[in-house]
């Protein structure tokens, strides 16, 4: 089952505020026109700003819950024209061909994808979906050995917030193995009654983190060619500090 089944309804909520990425997003349409792929696009945090821009847009997600969050606040934006909402899985989902200008997946979200199969069947899906002159876009975390060597599973408070008139307490846990390249992840969502009554939720999950020369041979095998790596949003050059590992690519 996908774990964002359970999720979806903090999905929101747990991302309020976080807009940082959206401006390249933006700035990548400019360059590239439409028609945009966002594989695993979940409630269509970065879909609706791209069609308010005048983009016209393919979101692809696994979860229902997560996509009929987003069909109401793409109905509400006027917005059905411009948005494309499907079910399915990104290794295997039929996707128009030679279609797409620009093709990304979001905020580490290619890191769900823990067996090298399934990346590559995903990237080769797009790859086939995108024009000969299109853009591939991965967003996903620069990993610190150093880092994730001392996660060590404790439990802690991340956020709070009220959600339909219930208080939310997050707790997030995470540890890694460097040998898998995986973070195991547990969200404890507590929702607290006007007595003090505690229900918890529990949603524990896996992501594979990639390295940059592990990502490089992944799209060459893929069909893709490397165009250029970012360590930024704001497309820094990418060093062993940088928060993200941005890569662009292009199919060959
Ligand atoms: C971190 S959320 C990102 C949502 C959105 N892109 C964003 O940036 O806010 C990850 C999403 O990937 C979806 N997902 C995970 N595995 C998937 C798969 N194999 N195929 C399609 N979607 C998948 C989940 O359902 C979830 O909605």
């Amino acid at each position: 089952m996908n774990i964002y089944h359970d999720l979806a309804q903090f999905y929101d909520a747990d991302l309020k505020g976080h807009t940082e990425d959206l401006s390249l997003y933006r700035e990548m349409a400019q360059r590239t026109g439409g028609p945009i792929l966002e594989m695993m696009c979940g409630t269509g945090r970065v879909l609706l700003p791209l069609a308010k821009a005048g983009f016209q847009l393919t979101g692809v997600d696994l979860s229902l819950p997560m996509l009929e969050i987003a069909r109401p606040k793409i109905a509400a934006a006027n917005l059905n024209d411009k948005i494309s909402l499907l079910h399915g899985d990104a290794c295997t989902i039929a996707l128009p061909q030679k279609h797409f200008a620009l093709a990304f997946i979001a905020l580490n979200s290619f890191m769900h994808l823990t067996k090298i199969a399934d990346q590559l069947a995903t990237l080769a899906n797009m790859h086939r979906s995108l024009t000969s002159e299109g853009l591939l876009l991965l967003d996903l975390f620069n990993p610190d050995p150093v880092a994730l060597a001392k996660e060590d599973n404790r439990m802690l408070l991340d956020r709070q917030y009220k959600l339909n008139e219930r208080l939310i307490v997050k707790f997030t846990a995470s540890e890694s193995d460097l040998a898998t390249q995986t973070n195991i992840l547990t969200y404890f969502y507590d929702e607290l009654d006007a007595e003090g009554h505690v229900t918890r939720q529990l949603s524990r999950f896996t992501i594979r983190w990639f390295y940059r020369y592990e990502i490089e041979h992944l799209l060459a095998r893929a069909g893709f060619q490397l165009q250029a790596i970012y360590g930024s949003y704001e497309l820094d050059s990418y060093t062993s500090e940088s928060p993200r590992l941005l890569v662009v690519a292009s199919p060959q």
